[in-house]
Parts: structure tokens; C-alpha cells; sequence
């Protein structure tokens, strides 16, 4: 009888010790994690991202790369300076449906400011509602691009904005019959006469005063600029988490990186379906270089939830969807990975930069949770009286 008390206690003795020394480790395990989390938050939001956790780079992008942060100041090209005389006159030939030869279609229609300017839609329904290809791509920030849209055929936002109105499955027109167009509509003659100093109307002019509206379209400061600024208490722990592995494991700054989040190179994420339905030949069409062959632009992130589904074809609904692609290094079918495009050849090669990353659920919640601060107040545009 005796003996089994004594065991009784020295069972019971070693249970409370043993539950001791385990909730000791859990709460030591507490403290450093708020310790660490304590220290993120000190140095992100420090003000000065030369004190900030060093970024996990490879050495290929280091010859592009520049630390995220704000935007920089816009800037407008010599030959074509601002005005907000220029500027109102190109927002409403923006907002004109004229511009199409249906007179139905603006370049609103498919950048529109309640979506994010852009149509949250896969692809965009254009001149008889024909379907585009490829996914209407914001307007916001476009001022910070260097080459634009998905293949980056054009190097201006000039050139950029005659486009559209030529191309047969977007507004169907021609640019001399658009100039015409509007030159015909008397209310015009005012906007002109005060953006350029006379009434006349040519398509150089139109160019002009689009690019520099779209110039102006840019994000105001996020929740991410705030907190970078000394605003500590703004990011929950899964955003600031989010941020850090954003840099770091995740290595989604070899490519997303400046106040842009983009190194405005091209790069192949393995997303150009050669060989398959809807294959797309990206940055090849225009170098006809084979290696670029699948590559496409690096998009900015900013308002990046706003602007969904993402990638060239719009074929992720969801940037949970996008992050769990990266997680799993995109792996693609290697025999899907070739195509003969007139008579050539052509091989998609993934960047190295695409690889395994193995983050769990809580880390892609915590990516994602960082993306949505990218995005700032949504503004409300007014949108300008059509002249008559
Ligand atoms: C029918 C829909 C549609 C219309 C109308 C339209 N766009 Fe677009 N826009 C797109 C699509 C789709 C893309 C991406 C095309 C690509 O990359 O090949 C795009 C891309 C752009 C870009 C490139 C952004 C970047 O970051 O590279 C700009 C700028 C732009 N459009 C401005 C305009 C202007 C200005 C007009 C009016 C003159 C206009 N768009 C009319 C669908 C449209
Ligand atoms: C090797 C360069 C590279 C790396 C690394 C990379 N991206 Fe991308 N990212 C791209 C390219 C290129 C596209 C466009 C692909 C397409 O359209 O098919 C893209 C598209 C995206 C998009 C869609 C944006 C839109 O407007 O459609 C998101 C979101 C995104 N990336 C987030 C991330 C995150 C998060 C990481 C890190 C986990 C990451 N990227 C790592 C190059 C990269």
C-alpha cells in the first residue's frame, strides 16, 4: 500500500515538472516571436529601408534591382510638358466613346476607375463584343512602366494611346477617321485652343493629351507607404510577417521590386501555354529573340488587389491562387513546353528565379495579406462632360 502512494507521488512529481518545463519553452517560444515581430516592426517602419532585414536576391537580379518604396515624383517628357488644360481635355477624349468607329466604346469602357482601370474581366469584350486576347492591363502607374503592355511593344504612352482605337477587336477605328471625328464636334475647339494654343485637332495632339491624363493617374500613398513611414502600428502582424517574406523567402523581389514593384524587365514565370490552347508567344513576337520566347513584362503591384484575374490571360482569379503558384515553382509539363511558330522551334525556358518555395497556408495568407496594403483609397473620379 505503502509502495503504490509513493509511486502515485513520484508520478504526479514528474507530470508537474514535465508540464512545467513545457510551458516554460511555449512561453520562451512566445517571447522571442514577439521579440522578433517587435524588431521587424521597429526596422520596417523606421523610415529608412538601409536598416531593414536584407533582401533574399539572386545573383541575376541584381543588376535590376532597386529596394521597394514610394513612388517617385511623375515626370513629364520634354516634348510633351503638362497643363491641366492638357490634362482635362485628354480625360475627356479618355471617357469619349467617339473615339470608336461603333462611337460606343471608350478607353473607359475597358480601364474603367471602379475596376481598378482596368475591367476585371479575363479578357475584354471590344468592337462587337469580340473577345481580346490577352487581359486588359490598369492604367494606374502605367507613367512608371518603361515598355507597355504585356510584351512591351510600345515604349510610350504617346504612341501607346493610338492603339487601341486601330486595333480591329478593341475600338475598331482608324486614327485619321477619330481625328476627323472629333474635329468635327464644335465643343472640342475650346479644349484644343486652351491645351495647345489653337483649335487645331490632329492625332498627335489627341496622343498628347491622353498620355498626360494617364500620366496623372497614379496611386496615392497605401496603407504599405504609410507604415514604411513611421506609422508602426498600422500592419497587423500577418501584413509585416507578409512584407518580410515578401523580401526574403518568398523572393518575389528578384523581379516585384522599387516603389513600382516591378524591375520593368521581361521575365518567364512558365505561363505561356506553348502548344496548347491559348498559347502566347509574349516578348518573341516583338525581338523575335528565341530566349524571349514565353517572356513577359513584370507588372507592378501596386492596387494589385483591386485588379484581378491576374497574368497575361487573366487565367488566376485570385492572388492566393498567384502566390500558391510561385509556392510550387509553377511546375509545367515539360513535352507542353514547345511550340513551332512559322516554321521556328521555339522553347519556353522558366526563369531560375521560379522555384520551389514550400510556404505553408499561414505564409500565403500573410503574402496576400501584404499585397491588399499596396492598394490605396479608392478615389472617386468625376467624370468629365462630353463636348457637343
Ligand atoms: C476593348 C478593351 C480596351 C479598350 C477599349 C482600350 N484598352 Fe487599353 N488595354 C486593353 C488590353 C487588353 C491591354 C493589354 C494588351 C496587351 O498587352 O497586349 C491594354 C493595355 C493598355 C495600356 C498599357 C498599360 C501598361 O502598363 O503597359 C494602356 C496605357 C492602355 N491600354 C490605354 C488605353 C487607352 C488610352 C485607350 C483608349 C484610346 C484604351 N487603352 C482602350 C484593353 C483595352
Ligand atoms: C522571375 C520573376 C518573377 C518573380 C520571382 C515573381 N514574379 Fe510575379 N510576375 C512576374 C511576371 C513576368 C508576371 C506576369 C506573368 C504573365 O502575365 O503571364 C508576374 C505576375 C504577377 C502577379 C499578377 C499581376 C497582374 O497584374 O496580373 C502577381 C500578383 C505577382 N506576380 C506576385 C508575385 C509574388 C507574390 C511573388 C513572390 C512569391 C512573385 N510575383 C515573384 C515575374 C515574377
Amino acid at each position: 500500500m505503502k509502495s503504490a502512494i509513493s509511486w502515485i507521488l513520484v508520478l504526479f512529481l514528474t507530470v508537474s515538472v514535465l508540464n512545467n518545463c513545457l510551458n516554460n519553452s511555449v512561453k520562451r517560444d512566445i517571447r522571442e516571436k514577439t521579440a522578433f515581430m517587435d524588431k521587424l516592426r521597429t526596422l520596417y517602419s523606421s523610415g529608412n529601408s538601409s536598416k531593414w532585414p536584407k533582401p533574399v536576391l539572386d545573383p541575376e537580379s541584381l543588376s535590376t534591382f532597386s529596394e521597394i518604396g514610394h513612388l517617385p515624383e511623375i515626370s513629364f517628357p520634354p516634348e510633351n510638358p503638362y497643363s491641366a488644360e492638357k490634362e482635362l481635355l485628354g480625360k475627356t477624349l479618355f471617357f469619349d466613346p467617339r473615339l470608336s468607329k461603333s462611337e460606343q466604346i471608350a478607353c473607359a469602357s475597358c480601364h474603367d476607375p471602379e475596376l481598378g482601370w482596368c475591367d476585371n474581366r479575363t479578357s475584354s469584350f471590344g468592337h462587337n463584343r469580340q473577345l481580346g486576347v490577352r487581359n486588359a492591363m490598369s492604367i494606374i502607374n502605367a507613367t512608371y512602366a518603361k515598355d507597355l503592355f504585356w510584351d512591351g511593344r510600345v515604349r510610350s504612352l504617346e504612341e501607346q494611346s493610338q492603339k487601341p482605337i486601330e486595333d480591329q477587336k478593341e475600338m475598331s477605328g482608324h486614327m485619321d477617321l477619330a481625328t476627323g471625328k472629333i474635329a468635327g464636334i464644335k465643343g472640342y475647339h475650346i479644349l484644343f485652343e486652351k491645351a495647345f494654343g489653337d483649335k487645331t485637332v490632329t492625332k498627335d495632339r489627341i496622343s498628347k493629351a491622353i498620355a498626360t491624363f494617364e500620366r496623372t493617374v497614379r496611386s496615392s500613398a497605401s496603407k504599405f507607404d504609410k507604415f514604411i513611414d513611421g506609422k508602426a502600428d498600422l500592419y497587423t502582424d500577418d501584413e509585416l510577417m507578409g512584407l518580410h517574406l515578401f523580401r526574403t523567402k518568398a523572393q518575389c523581389m528578384n523581379c516585384h521590386n522599387s516603389g513600382y514593384f516591378s524591375n520593368n524587365t521581361f521575365e518567364n514565370v512558365g505561363t505561356s501555354l506553348l502548344g496548347e490552347k491559348g498559347e502566347d508567344l509574349g516578348r518573341y513576337l516583338i525581338t523575335k529573340n528565341m530566349g524571349d520566347a514565353g517572356k513577359f513584362r513584370v507588372p507592378g503591384l501596386r492596387e494589385v488587389s483591386r485588379t484581378g484575374p491576374y497574368f497575361h490571360n487573366g487565367s488566376m482569379a485570385t492572388l492566393q491562387e498567384v502566390i500558391e503558384f510561385y509556392s510550387k515553382g509553377n511546375p509545367e509539363y515539360s513535352q507542353k513546353r514547345q511550340t513551332i511558330h512559322e516554321g521556328i522551334l521555339l522553347k519556353s525556358e522558366k526563369s531560375g528565379m521560379v522555384r520551389m518555395l514550400e510556404l505553408s497556408g499561414k505564409e500565403i495568407e500573410q503574402i496576400e495579406a501584404f499585397l491588399k496594403t499596396l492598394s490605396s483609397k479608392v478615389e472617386r473620379v468625376t467624370i468629365p462632360e462630353l463636348p457637343k
